[in-house]
């Protein structure tokens, strides 16, 4: 890149929330009792009751002693697909009760069990459930009628009448709570935002296919318009994406990763010093109506001359896990302390193969920026695979050796000194050269290169858990120490960390 380039917001954002040893000691501390609740409460007296829908008897929560939900003998059964998606991407799978506070786990994991992610449904043609926008409401797995009408349309036209809304009867919106994260981590929280609302959509794709429906996740839209049909003020919250829901059989052959993805403006002046940094990149990575098709490099920027390295093609792949998703997403947990033994190169090889499928062609397009994603391994310990650093190439399914060495000392000080990275048997890292992407999609690339990183660190942890394998987001690091460990220029963004390993007993 052009060192006389001026950066975009969106590189200025990365380099201002860059953690490092010597700023981490200067952040502010967060407040426990300013912890902002990690769902909305909903008042409402006449909800729709999710919860006799789920597969399971004895669900602890319900609704509340002064509701009266809807009927549902007046309801079509498609509720009960709607209760089901809902409840494995985002619903209650785990309540630990402390002292004077009840703690609610969800089916996808969050940086700091923070849950900035909200759902909203905009509805059309379901028996019983006058069409309109609902809100999920968590705490009580219920939908909440926010508003009457039919909003698809309209929302369709947010999204440049994408194809994938012809005919259908939901669309799924995840939208980002800025203050829930931001409470504990600062400027910083938008990267986990994004990365949790990944990995919420990770879960939704497999929801979906479940009931027979196609999720089409789409992370380009037109900002402000879909955020006044929503009723959202910016300067509290974000749709981040959307996603119709389509009959899976309509899933033509095509494939998705040459469709077309959007960009937004590329900002060249410095952000205005007195705007929040969140809301700053939020508003500067917006589109408008006349938004531009990006064009994505060609070859893609992981395609680079690889010659001379030790190539290890691995084996084992793992297609499917759906037979084993509900149970999966019920019983999956973050570990939070690996035993330091070492896995087996095949089961990893299932899980590089499961995650990374969403990443290669097919049908669907479920990342927006897959030319400007590069994938790393760091092998603490894995039984058939030499310690190190790799790439990985998805298409492939490979393995690149770029440097043979035990790397367990750095990478943990490189997370903050977190045990879990230390004791994981390895470590799969995202990345994306930085200023590029910014030229391919505008500052939207910062949104999209971390939606699509949770999004995959979601398959990992699907597949993980299939394997019996532990596993776990990291979000804290120090940046540089990562680009020296990778071997990466200064510029390239590290997204997002997944440590795998053995799971020590309980934990
Ligand atoms: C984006 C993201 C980042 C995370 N970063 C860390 C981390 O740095 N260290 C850690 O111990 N756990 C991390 N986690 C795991 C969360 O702490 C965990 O998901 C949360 O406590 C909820 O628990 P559960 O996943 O078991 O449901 C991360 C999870 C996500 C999704």
């Amino acid at each position: 890149m052009d060192s006389r380039r001026t950066p975009s917001i969106a590189e200025w954002y990365h380099e201002e929330t860059k953690y490092s040893p010597q700023l981490m000691g200067l952040l502010p501390r967060f407040d426990p009792d300013q912890r902002p609740l990690p769902y909305k409460q909903w008042h409402a007296e006449r909800p729709v009751d999710l919860v006799p829908y789920l597969p399971f008897p004895g669900f602890p929560l319900g609704p509340r002693p002064d509701q009266q939900p809807i009927d549902p003998e007046t309801l079509s059964e498609f509720v009960g697909a709607l209760s089901r998606i809902l409840y494995f991407t985002s619903g209650v799978t785990g309540i630990q009760q402390d002292e004077d506070e009840t703690w609610l786990f969800r089916a996808a994991p969050s940086a700091g069990a923070l849950y900035p992610t909200d759902i909203t449904l905009a509805l059309r043609g379901i028996r019983g459930l006058d069409d309109g926008l609902y809100a999920y409401s968590v705490p009580h797995h219920q939908l909440v009628s926010v508003i009457e009408g039919d909003f698809l349309p309209e929302i369709s036209r947010t999204f440049w009448d994408h194809p994938s809304f012809d005919g259908i009867h939901v669309v799924v919106l995840l939208s980002g709570v800025w203050q829930r994260s931001r409470w504990r981590y600062h400027d910083r929280a938008y990267r986990r935002i994004l990365l949790d609302t990944g990995h919420v959509l990770g879960n939704l794709v497999h929801a979906a296919q479940q009931e027979g429906l196609q999720a089409i996740p789409l992370a380009g839209f037109e900002d402000a318009a879909l955020q006044k049909l929503l009723f959202l003020d910016s300067e509290q919250e974000g749709v981040l994406v959307g996603v119709p829901l389509g009959r899976s059989d309509d899933v033509g052959a095509s494939d998705g990763l040459t469709a077309a993805v959007k960009r937004s403006a590329r900002s060249t002046a410095p952000p205005d010093l007195e705007l929040d940094p969140i809301i700053a990149l939020h508003e500067t990575s917006a589109m408008s109506h006349d938004a531009q098709v990006s064009l994505p490099p060609d070859p893609p920027m992981w395609a680079e001359g690889r010659e001379g390295t030790t190539v290890v093609p691995l084996v084992e792949t793992l297609s499917d896990i759906s037979p084993d998703f509900p149970g999966i997403v019920v019983r999956r947990r973050s570990t939070r302390q690996f035993t330091g033994a070492a896995v087996d190169r095949r089961d990893l090889d299932r899980v590089l193969d499961f995650a990374h499928r969403y990443a290669s062609p097919g049908p669907v397009r479920y990342l927006s920026a897959r030319p400007a994603l590069d994938i790393h391994l760091v092998v603490n310990r894995v039984r058939g695979l030499e310690q190190g650093v790799w790439r990985y190439i998805p298409d492939e399914h490979q393995l690149l050796l770029v440097r043979a060495q035990d790397e367990r000392r750095r990478v943990h000080g490189a997370c903050l000194g977190q045990e879990l990275a230390r004791d994981a048997a390895c470590l799969l890292v995202y990345s994306a050269d930085l200023p590029t992407a910014v030229e391919v999609w505008g500052d939207r690339a910062y949104r999209y290169l971390h939606l699509d990183a949770g999004f995959l660190g979601q398959q990992l942890n699907l597949a993980c858990v299939h394997q019996g394998l532990g596993v776990s987001g990291i979000a804290g690091f120090f940046d540089d120490a990562w680009n020296d460990i990778l071997e990466l220029p200064a510029d390239h963004a590290i997204t997002y960390i997944t440590a795998i390993g053995d799971a020590a007993a309980g934990r």
